[in-house]
């Protein structure tokens, strides 16, 4: 068979696939709970393509011809490699992402978890060409249109990283390195079983607190009422890290947030708009 398959045709060959570029990897459960596309042979089992953590995303959808086209072309340009661990989207513990080096100079970096279709990001890029943007992602259709739209904007000051974010503020950011943290409408997971996958909980603040710089924020929205008040309850307990930038009981809406597919489907049915934002002491 073939290395250089889609996903369909290659039954979990971790070690072929590592020499692949990524997004022709098989797909492997990135957690106990997710069931693999195919069930593994018993004798091929390897618990360290498991994570120890339930992660906070499914991986989903194919790219479009386009978006593949966009990958190979634009990939080049904006995309930055990192080693990886043994789950597809993992972070060697030992990986750096030096930001002079990425961005060619020093300048105040925003770094985007989830960033989506991109949306946010690329026209904050844009907008503000004396920042640098770092947009972590892990679903490749949508890191395709972010690099698409990049390519619109001409950007010079956006790279994107295709990981489990946390992992990549955890170990390949130097501390200390991030003016800010935005984290805007992260999956739900509203269902209480699943309320173990949210991203923001006391792990991650204490993960923020590391990247980002004394003095740097962290700004997270939400249209889940019960996510909002779960962000506060963790941000307001990590106050030995973290005070509040906001007065009252909410955010006022982060004006360097632009509309996006979720905000307004949250709108439509009805939801409140909750933005927080947290300082580093
Ligand atoms: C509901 S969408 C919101 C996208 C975007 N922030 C917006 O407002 O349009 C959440 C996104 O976060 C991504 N995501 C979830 N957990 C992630 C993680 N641990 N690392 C990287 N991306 C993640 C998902 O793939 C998804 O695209």
């Amino acid at each position: 068979m073939p290395l250089d398959r889609g996903p369909r045709s290659c039954p979990h060959r971790i070690v072929a696939a590592a020499r692949r570029p990524l997004r022709y990897r098989c797909r492997v459960s990135e957690t106990p709970n997710e069931t693999p596309q195919q069930p593994l042979p018993a004798k091929s089992f390897d618990p360290r393509t498991f994570r120890e953590k339930p992660v906070s995303f499914v991986r989903r959808g194919r790219m479009t011809p386009s978006q593949e086209r966009a990958w190979d072309e634009l990939g080049p340009r904006f995309l930055v490699e990192l080693p990886r661990d043994h789950a597809v989207t993992s972070i060697a513990k030992d990986a750096s992402l030096d930001p002079a080096a990425v961005y060619g100079r020093t300048a105040p970096l925003t770094v985007e978890v989830g960033s989506g279709q991109g949306h946010a990001i690329v026209h904050a890029a844009s907008e503000h060409r004396d920042r640098d943007y770092l947009a972590i992602e892990v679903f490749q259709a949508g890191l395709a249109r972010t690099m698409i739209r990049a390519e619109w904007a001409d950007t010079t000051n956006l790279k994107l990283v295709e990981a489990n974010a946390p992992e990549v503020l955890e170990h390949a950011l130097p501390a200390g390195s991030v003016d800010e943290i935005w984290v805007f409408f992260p999956d739900p997971w509203h269902k209480a079983r699943h309320n173990k996958r949210r991203l923001i909980s006391e792990d991650f603040m204490r993960i923020a607190a590391r990247a980002l710089r004394p003095g740097g924020l962290l700004r997270l929205a939400t249209d889940w009422q019960d996510y909002a008040e779960q962000m506060r309850e963790v941000g307001d307990a990590a106050s030995a890290d973290f005070e509040r930038a906001f007065d009252g009981d909410w955010a006022p809406r982060f004006d360097g947030r632009v509309l996006t597919a979720f905000e307004q489907k949250g709108i439509d049915k009805g939801r409140e708009i909750r933005d927080l934002a947290y300082r580093l002491r």
